[in-house]
């Protein structure tokens, strides 16, 4: 096995991680603020550098967050001493499924996967979760082929996690704008 940092570690130490924002997700904001996401248990896949895994911890939920990228988990790490979250260092496709997660914020890991793993993925996040759970996810809008970020509409994301397994919302969010044209689309789908 190779010791060689992998795409994503180089990433971050070379300084390129156009996608990090300098602030929280007004998504998540509205989460908090409309009651979908309450303190709970919740993981933080592909948690990368961002600042949403603070603010939970700061809102009272018990964080975990997971990344393959050493640099980034050692920032979660650092960030989230103090409030007793948890970072993990590994590959969502394997990450076990133990004591059930309440709810799994899911911020463009899923983009960042080829589309050939996200079937696993789907499985993975399914299995995180306690039935009832929360799937808070922003699917990533980028309107064209290849990646990453790789393209999720939305009519690809009802077949990836289908009503048989996910209770979809009969509701939407304001969509979330990146300065670089992109867009997010806020849905929190239930576990069933
Ligand atoms: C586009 S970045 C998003 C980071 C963060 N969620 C944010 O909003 O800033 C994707 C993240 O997923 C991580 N990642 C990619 N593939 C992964 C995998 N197979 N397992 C765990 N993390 C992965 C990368 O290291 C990176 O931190």
């Amino acid at each position: 096995m190779s010791d060689a940092p992998n795409t994503w570690e180089l990433r971050y130490r070379e300084g390129q991680t156009g996608w990090q924002r300098e602030d929280v997700s007004r998504a998540l904001l509205t989460w908090l603020a409309d009651g979908t996401l309450q303190p709970c248990r919740i993981l933080v896949p592909g948690a990368g550098r961002s600042h949403e895994p603070l603010h939970l911890a700061q809102a009272g939920f018990q964080v975990t967050t997971l990344d393959i990228a050493p640099t980034a988990v050692a920032h979660q790490r650092a960030a989230l001493a103090a409030r007793g979250g948890i970072a993990l260092e590994g590959d969502v496709l394997s990450f076990p499924a133990g004591q059930p997660f309440d709810a799994i914020y899911e911020q463009t890991c899923l983009c960042a996967l080829p589309p050939v793993q996200r079937a696993a993925y789907a499985g993975q996040l399914h299995s995180w979760l306690r039935p009832g759970g929360v799937l808070a996810a922003l699917f990533l809008q980028t309107g064209r082929e290849g990646g990453p970020p790789f393209h999720c509409p939305v009519p690809d994301m009802q077949t990836l996690l289908p009503q048989a397994a996910w209770r979809w919302p009969d509701r939407s969010w304001p969509e979330v704008r990146h300065q670089d044209g992109l867009f997010e689309i806020p849905l929190a789908l239930t576990r069933r």
